[in-house]
């Protein structure tokens, strides 16, 4: 695999950071994962925004515009050959010297990575046809989940509770509403109505779930921005996450109770048809 970092595209093994780096040392950094679906880069722009409002929030300089970085994405995509995948991309405030609560001097070059991850038929997921079963855990992450920042820890010990209790993943609950899955947005639906949280500091403002909320609009389907509890989700009539990395995924088992008739349900089927197709 080629990959980038800071200005060169080198041979994965090749490619190196300081161990000084901060995001290395503190997590102190940010990332996007953009997907491609048939050669082409799903919803960059938005991306890219997010990316750079991330940045802003944090004092991370923007390390170059966004005709640049289109450019790296498209570079990899073709010398990796990529059809189907995802776009990782890093940035993190940079390797100043030596470990220091403080931010460096704001001259300190930003750390740059960007590789590719190849899927091959990633639209075709064998479980959108089954759905995914998830648990519920205690959502105890920092309260800036609207910045998408590299601090991983709690989610990935989220995804192996889920993977230790049998099932695929698991939705964080606070003051027993949900607020996100472990690296997607969460959705329910009652009736024809479809339920997800609202934006603000408690979640991560999901370009994938802009793009369904707007197809779903588009489509008739009613949707209502509001916390939900994991109670009311038990009891709902199907349920789906978003992601640029599953797209629309049917849920279809939460805590051990089965919703529906255990199969995707019809609104998530139909988002998942349509993101696909304007995707493409
Ligand atoms: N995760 N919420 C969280 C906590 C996430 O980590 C993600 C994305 C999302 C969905 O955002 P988007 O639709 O923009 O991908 C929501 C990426 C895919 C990841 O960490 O791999």
């Amino acid at each position: 695999r080629t990959v980038y970092v800071n200005g060169d595209y080198l041979p994965e093994h090749e490619a190196k950071v300081s161990v000084f780096d901060r995001g290395f040392l503190m997590a102190d950094g940010v990332y996007e994962v953009t997907s491609v679906l048939g050669g082409k880069l799903i919803d960059f722009e938005g991306h890219a925004k997010r990316l750079e409002r991330s940045l802003h929030e944090l004092q991370i300089r923007k390390p170059m515009e966004d005709a640049a970085l289109l450019e790296i994405h498209r570079e990899l995509v073709a010398r990796n050959e990529i059809e189907d995948g995802m776009i990782y991309l890093q940035v993190t405030r940079g390797a100043p010297g030596d470990r220091d609560f403080a931010f460096p001097p704001a001259e300190t070059e930003p750390t740059v990575v960007l590789f590719t991850q190849a899927k091959p038929g990633l639209a075709e997921s064998p479980a959108a046809k089954t759905g995914i079963r998830i648990i519920s855990i205690p959502d105890i992450r920092w309260g800036r989940r609207d910045i998408k920042t590299v601090q991983l820890l709690y989610p990935s010990m989220g995804k192996m509770m889920a993977k230790a209790a049998g099932v695929d993943d698991a939705w964080m609950v606070e003051d027993d509403h949900v607020t996100e899955g472990t690296s997607n947005n969460a959705y329910i639906v009652k009736g024809n109505t479809i339920v997800t949280r609202h934006l603000g500091t408690e979640i991560l403002h999901g370009i994938t779930r802009a793009a369904v909320l707007r197809f779903a609009q588009e489509a008739q389907m009613k949707v209502e921005e509001r916390a939900f509890t994991i109670e009311e989700a038990k009891q709902a009539d199907e349920a789906f996450i978003t992601s640029a990395s599953t797209f629309v995924m049917p849920v279809v088992e939460i805590d051990g109770m089965t919703l529906g008739d255990g199969a995707p349900g019809p609104v998530a089927s139909r988002l998942r048809e349509i993101y696909i197709e304007e995707s493409r």
